[in-house]
């Protein structure tokens, strides 16, 4: 299966929490890593650490690149981009998924905060722009229809995660967790 992995454009420190939320979206759903692009932010860092030593995996979390060298360097590397946008082709009513899946390759999963630069619908940047609903929403919850659709519900099905301290064992109803 190829590799997923998510950039983040247009990060706020007053509003860390989002990233955060769209980096634990990212590890949850089956992508093996986060780039939060441009800038740092150690709080963001914190959280993403915290919770894969906790609960396992070997989710990757970077910080600080120029969101320009990671789209060159993953296409170097033979990987294709596609940019979340409202304004793309429909997820569910074009066959733009069967198309990313057809290539074989790594994908770069392009997520935006506020207004992206005009440049990200472009062929330079995206090789594909994906639209999940042509209706505007957030990047965590078009990150999690997108990766949930990508790996057809599978990312969803993992049980035993490396090198995890701690796992949730489902059950209808209270809380159960085993310790390692
Ligand atoms: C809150 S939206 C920002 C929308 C911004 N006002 C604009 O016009 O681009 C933040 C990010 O969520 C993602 N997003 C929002 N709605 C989406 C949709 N319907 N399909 C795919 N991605 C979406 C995009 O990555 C977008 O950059």
């Amino acid at each position: 299966m190829p590799k997923v992995v998510v950039l983040r454009w247009g990060h706020r420190h007053r509003d860390q929490r989002l990233t955060s939320h769209v980096a634990l979206t990212a590890r949850a759903l089956g992508a093996s890593g986060f780039i939060m692009a441009d800038i740092t932010d150690s709080k963001v860092e914190e959280t993403i650490e915290k919770v894969t030593a906790c609960w396992g995996g070997d989710f990757q979390f970077e910080m600080g690149q120029p969101w320009k060298r990671v789209v060159k360097d993953w296409r170097a590397q033979n990987g294709i981009t596609v940019h979340l946008t409202a304004y793309g082709e429909n997820i569910q009513t074009s066959d733009v998924m069967k198309r990313i899946r057809m290539t074989k390759k790594d994908v770069l999963v392009i997520v935006g905060s506020q207004k992206v630069p005009a440049g990200f619908f472009s062929k330079s940047v995206s090789d594909f722009n994906v639209a999940v609903g042509n209706q505007p929403h957030s990047e965590c919850s078009s990150l999690a229809v997108f990766l949930d659709r990508f790996f057809e519900g599978q990312e969803l099905s993992e049980d035993v995660i490396r090198n995890a301290k701690k796992k949730i064992v489902p059950q209808a109803r209270g809380k159960r967790v085993v310790e390692f």
